[in-house]
């Protein structure tokens, strides 16, 4: 063994290289203050070989990035944690960099001969932040998508070369697949190879003057083996169980694919970018422009961190150089706690970083489901499904006069702002909620409690009292008695049961025994106790196939009533005699509606999608029902002013 050191060591000359590196001296004795340079390099190691096992398996196209990101995630073996230890490691870097600059200034280990090392430093900082600006795009998902491009906006701003420089990074004026093969040469290819180059040079020239030590006398003086390599070994180690940590117990987020037609108004860049985005939001700031707040100010604070060195020559300087470097901590640390404050209370953000999660959720499922992902990406799976999009339908062309489970479909309330006061209250409904729309929930509403049901009505102005003498009021006026008799209330689930079956929805389950009594007592009228007339007398006969157009007495046909063909042809044009006829206050949908939008809301209604983890929105019946009961107090005031129905 010796025998073979020896020869390596005749042919490399590499135990006088050890030596050298081991044996550095520190005056004044090993420290803990020291290891952030160490840490940092050991976390760019961490970056380097987690970077490279991402490499392997990652994909940068439009179809396929959010794809491979997908596969690392949640089917590549120990791909989560590879995954997460790279996304926090660059976290961690950042916090190491701050602390490293900071120990750097207080200490004055800028000052002359090491300002060439210092400004060696800020360069790598910056390669760092590109480095870490760069990877947030490449999965491809909405946050990063959204986030970056506010990042690109930026470059745009830039005088004079802006326009040409976005355009370089972007790969064209619009965001695509050149976006993400050049972001992604960046990243993996150009930057960390100045990373390296700067970082060579940076340790070669820290070596020539060795450490910068306040006060060589503390203690006796060490080497920087064992004392000191032992510090920066544990230190990180720590840094290392801080970055797995986070990786295993709280992982790296992947959103939803990147879809640029879907706005995604949760975006916002990484927690530490947090503080520049704030302060460009400044009125402020904004009055003089993107490139006066994210160009020229941070420029001017990086120009002023460079001549730290030279302004330490003045007398008072390094002590000017000290206040400025905390205050800039400070500003940087407020405005990041700020804006994560206002992010909290800001509903509107919460209620889309909601959707998000929803979103990037259902994307999981979709992908992870039996048809995996289709060959022209992840994205259309969202797009496609009944369950994502048909809340977004239904929250742009119904929510106006419909509420959802008392919300807007999307899980927010409608609200308008009063005229005189500007404060937002929600608005009442003109029509329905449609939450429990043809199921069993339903169709006991409609036999037992009409009146409520259709209430909304009459905040458009619909008048109960001289509707009272005919249609369906003066049914259920006439019935509600026997219909909620205690006695009764097996029949009421026997005809619900017959009810709810004319619809054929997928996965309903139906209980044969119930339907037939149901059957029964509908087509008789006779119930355990008392009786109430048929619905035949008015509507036409149940129990047939829907058949578009049969039907034409103007009062809704039951058959089929709530299915696919039912609900469409409803939508398509409620005012045709099968449905509503003349009485109908609901607008004709055929032509505002794709026939896409038209399917994926229907099947969304009917719960015609792939079944799902994803929690339903809270309900928000009883909030609206407040605002509701608040108003029928000063109806009689507004009644003139109500809106139609049937102006959207
Ligand atoms: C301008 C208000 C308005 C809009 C917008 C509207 N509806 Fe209606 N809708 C009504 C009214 C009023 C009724 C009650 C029946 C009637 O008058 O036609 C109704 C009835 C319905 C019904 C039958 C159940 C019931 O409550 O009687 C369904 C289902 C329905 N609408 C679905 C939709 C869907 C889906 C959309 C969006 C594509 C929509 N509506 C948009 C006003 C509206
Ligand atoms: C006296 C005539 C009459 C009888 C009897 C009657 N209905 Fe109706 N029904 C109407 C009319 C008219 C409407 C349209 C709404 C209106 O103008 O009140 C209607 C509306 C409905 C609706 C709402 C359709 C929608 O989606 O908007 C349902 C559901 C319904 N009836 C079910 C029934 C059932 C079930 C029965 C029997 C148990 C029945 N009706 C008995 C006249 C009647």
């Amino acid at each position: 063994m010796n025998r073979l050191l020896e020869w390596l060591d005749d042919r490399t000359g590499y135990r006088n290289l050890l030596n050298e590196t081991l044996y550095e001296p520190i005056p004044g004795g090993a420290r803990w203050r020291y290891v952030w340079g160490s840490t940092l390099v050991f976390t760019f190691v961490i970056q380097m070989i987690t970077g490279i096992c991402l490499w392997a398996a990652y994909s940068p196209s439009v179809q396929t990035a959010w794809e491979s990101v997908f596969y690392i995630q949640h089917e590549m073996y120990l791909g989560s944690v590879v995954r997460g230890m790279h996304h926090y490691a660059a976290q961690v870097m950042i916090v190491l960099l701050a602390l490293h600059l900071m120990q750097v200034i207080i200490d004055g280990a800028y000052r002359a001969p090491r300002e060439i090392n210092f400004w060696l430093g800020l360069i790598l900082m910056q390669i760092i932040l590109g480095l870490s600006l760069t990877g947030y795009l490449l999965p491809w998902d909405q946050k990063g998508y959204y986030a970056t491009q506010v990042t690109t906006k930026i470059v745009g701003s830039a005088p004079v070369v802006g326009q040409e420089l976005q355009n370089l990074v972007q790969g064209g004026s619009e965001y695509g697949h050149h976006t993400l093969t050049r972001f992604f040469a960046m990243h993996a290819g150009l930057l960390p190879a100045l990373l390296i180059f700067f970082l060579v040079v940076h340790i070669y020239v820290f070596r020539r003057h060795g450490i910068t030590v306040k006060n060589p006398n503390r203690g006796p003086s060490s080497d920087f083996w064992p004392d000191q390599v032992l510090r920066d070994s544990v230190a990180c180690l720590g840094v290392l169980a801080v970055v797995m940590g986070l990786a295993i117990f709280k992982g790296a987020a992947l959103s939803g694919p990147a879809d640029p037609s879907e706005a995604y108004s949760a975006a916002r860049p990484e927690w530490y970018f947090m503080f520049l985005f704030r302060f460009l939001r400044f009125e402020m700031v904004e009055h003089f422009g993107q490139a006066f707040g994210a160009i020229y100010v941070p420029g001017a604070v990086m120009l002023l961190i460079a001549l730290m060195p030279i302004i330490a020559l003045v007398r008072g300087g390094h002590r000017f150089n000290v206040i400025f470097a905390w205050s800039l901590m400070g500003v940087i640390v407020g405005l990041t706690v700020l804006s994560l404050i206002e992010d909290v209370r800001d509903v509107e953000h919460q209620a889309a970083l909601a959707e998000a999660d929803r979103d990037a959720l259902r994307a999981v499922e979709l992908a992870s489901g039996p048809n995996r992902i289709p060959i022209e990406g992840a994205g259309k799976l969202l797009r496609e499904d009944p369950f994502t999009q048909g809340p977004r339908i239904f929250a742009k062309h119904c929510a106006a006069c419909h509420r959802y489970d008392g919300h807007n479909g999307r899980g927010r309330m409608v609200m308008t702002a009063d005229d005189d006061t500007g404060i937002e209250r929600p608005t009442l409904p003109t029509a329905a909620d449609l939450g429990n729309f043809g199921d069993r929930q339903w169709w006991r509403r409609i036999l037992t409690d009409y009146r409520n049901l259709m209430q909304p009505l009459e905040n458009a102005g619909y008048d109960v009292e001289s509707s009272i003498e005919y249609g369906m009021i003066s049914w259920f006026e006439e019935s509600v008695e026997v219909l909620t008799a205690e006695a009764n209330q097996a029949d009421v689930d026997a005809m619900v049961e017959y009810l709810v079956a004319q619809s054929g929805r997928p996965g309903l389950e139906l209980n044969a025994e119930l339907m037939e009594r149901g059957e029964e007592i509908l087509s008789t009228g006779s119930l355990t106790e008392g009786e109430i007339s048929t619905c035949d007398d008015c509507h036409s006969e149940i129990g047939g196939e829907f058949e578009l157009g049969t039907d034409n007495v103007g009062i809704p046909e039951l058959n089929g009533y709530a299915s696919y063909t039912w609900l469409k042809a409803f939508i398509d044009n409620p005012g045709t005699e099968q449905f509503y006829g003349e009485n109908n206050c609901m607008p004709a949908f055929a032509d505002k509606l794709s026939s896409s939008d038209m399917d994926l809301l229907v099947r969304w209604m009917i719960g015609d999608y792939a079944a799902t983890e994803v929690k339903p929105y809270n309900s928000k019946v009883e909030l609206l029902q407040i605002e509701i009961d608040d108003s029928s107090g000063n109806e009689v005031a507004n009644a003139d002013e109500q809106p139609a129905a049937d102006s959207e």
